[in-house]
């Protein structure tokens, strides 16, 4: 596996290589829901990529993005034991040379759930994923379920841009109590980490979500939204200080 620090040798490399090219953007602190990605792009396509990049603009909350766990090292690893032939770690003046002058914005489904208690979080997120999609220009890329919403904005954005990228949506992985799996799982108090469960529990009990967030509440939870929409059920909880996003379908 090689590592590109340097995004205008990445570029040029990347003229260079043939057959489909595979990608998996990510922003680190890597578990097995990223490994599972990494491994379906190895085995669906001919060469393996993935991104390693802290995205600053899409953090609206300046502690979250001081907090976010980081791991380099451990990520390199992870990545090439589940196949990635390269993966390029940019840093923020190679990817913002503009400031962030020029940004991505959707209009509607990017204004609710997760959009409406996070403004300009997924207007952060669409504009960096362009910017991956145009230096490692890949023929699909993968993207995890248990962010519903923003695989749905990415796949609305890769056909209204005609990208020509195949957006592939992969399984949620989740602990062997249900939780879903996320790099903020690491930050949960000691003392809370046996009751986020209940979470996924109380989102796949099918109760109406007025009901869901009743027993949430009781649990200790306090909620964000719990909304049905596209035939899944979508919620965001505070446990402690981390917030935990989950969906299933109905
Ligand atoms: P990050 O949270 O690192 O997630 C990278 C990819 O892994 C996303 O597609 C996410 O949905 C997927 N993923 C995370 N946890 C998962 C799990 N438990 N099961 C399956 N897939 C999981 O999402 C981002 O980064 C960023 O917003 C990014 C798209 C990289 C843009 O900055």
């Amino acid at each position: 596996m090689k590592i590109f620090k340097s995004m205008s040798e990445w570029i040029k490399f990347r003229k260079t290589l043939s057959g489909t090219v595979g990608f998996v953007p990510t922003m680190g602190a890597l578990h097995d829901g990223h490994a599972s990605l990494m491994k379906r792009c190895r085995e669906e396509c001919d060469v393996a990529v993935a991104s390693v990049f802290v995205n600053p603009v899409q953090f609206n909350d300046p502690k979250d993005l001081e907090k976010y766990p980081r791991a380099p090292e451990s990520d390199a690893k992870t990545l090439e034991s589940n196949g990635a032939d390269y993966v390029i770690f940019p840093e923020y003046n190679q990817i913002y040379p503009d400031g962030y002058r020029y940004r991505l914005t959707e209009n509607e489904l990017s204004k609710t759930l997760c959009g409406a208690s996070r403004p300009g979080h997924f207007d952060g997120v669409l504009t960096v994923v362009m910017k991956l999609f145009n230096i490692v220009k890949p023929d699909r890329a993968y993207f995890g379920e248990k962010d519903y919403q923003q695989f749905l904005l990415i796949k609305g954005m890769a056909e209204a841009f005609f990208t020509g990228v195949e957006i592939v949506p992969c399984p949620t992985i989740r602990e062997s109590d249900g939780l879903a799996m996320s790099s903020r799982n690491a930050l949960l108090e000691p003392s809370l980490r046996p009751v986020a469960p209940e979470f996924h529990e109380a989102l796949s009990s099918g109760l109406p979500a007025v009901e869901i967030k009743t027993v949430l509440t009781k649990k200790g939870f306090v909620i964000d939204y719990i909304e049905e929409h596209d035939g899944r059920i979508f919620g965001a909880v505070f446990l402690g200080k981390v917030r935990l996003i989950d969906n299933v379908k109905r």
